[in-house]
């Protein structure tokens, strides 16, 4: 029996929601609501499959500059789905995480936040990661500053500055780089998603688009990752 190879940490950029939208000639948030269902899914069968850790992209610091109203109507998404999502985690052993530049967010979504990450912080299950307002190059430019910072107040010397130490600062600290980046609808970029992170993480590309996307298509990027030849992954029989 051919053996595959679990990644440890997957990370998803949801694209697509949009076109899946239109398609059914319905507005843009239709798309994105349906992809938060399809999201809470494939939480479950990441973790089914033996998958520790999963980050998705919800919302880019580049998003804010799309028409006003898929602005709102995917704020008002994210703050909901942030309290659904609470029983949702526990009941699911799941730990919740939030990285990105969320000091920028509004006082609800900092409640909304707290609480989500108070909630779940003892959970043992899957670790997931939500990137909220998340750009790779703002978390670079922010983690210099917090290194910056340190090396002023005299906690640290510029002479230990080294990847790990750079690492450690990061949103994701105590989080392994990603083994899998998927990102479905299509398109065959980064788009400034965890770049630091993923300076060495295999990528798969889907023309699915992120609300059609099911277990069966995490199964076909999971056993595309396992053909490849890699030094990093659980393996099971
Ligand atoms: C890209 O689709 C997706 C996003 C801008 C954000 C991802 C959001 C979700 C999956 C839904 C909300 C998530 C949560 C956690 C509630 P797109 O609009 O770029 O699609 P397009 O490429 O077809 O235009």
């Amino acid at each position: 029996m051919d053996t595959i190879k679990i990644p440890k940490h997957i990370a998803i950029m949801m694209d697509g929601n949009g076109r899946w939208a239109k398609k059914r000639f319905m507005p843009r948030t239709f798309g994105h609501r349906q992809g938060s269902k399809t999201l809470e899914n494939i939480c479950k069968d990441t973790y089914d499959l033996g998958v520790e850790y999963l980050t998705v992209y919800a919302f880019s610091t580049e998003n804010w500059s799309r028409p006003k109203d898929e602005v709102e109507g995917l704020m008002n998404l994210l703050k909901e789905y942030l309290n659904k999502i609470v029983k949702m985690s526990i009941n699911n052993n799941m730990q919740v995480k939030i990285i990105g530049n969320v000091k920028k967010l509004d006082n609800e979504f900092q409640s909304l936040i707290n609480n989500l990450e108070k909630a779940t912080a003892n959970c043992t299950g899957l670790k997931f990661q939500l990137a909220l307002n998340y750009g790779g190059k703002d978390e670079i430019i922010r983690t210099t500053k917090k290194i910056a910072l340190e090396c002023l107040n005299n906690k640290i010397d510029v002479s230990i500055i080294n990847e790990d130490l750079f690492a450690s600062h990061l949103d994701t600290t105590d989080i392994p780089e990603p083994d899998l980046f998927i990102r479905t609808g299509g398109e065959k970029r980064l788009s400034n998603f965890l770049l630091w992170e993923m300076a060495y993480t295999e990528l798969y590309f889907t023309d699915v688009l992120w609300p059609d996307f099911k277990k069966d298509d995490l199964g076909k990027a999971i056993y595309d990752f396992s053909k490849r030849d890699r030094r990093y992954g659980n393996v099971i029989e």
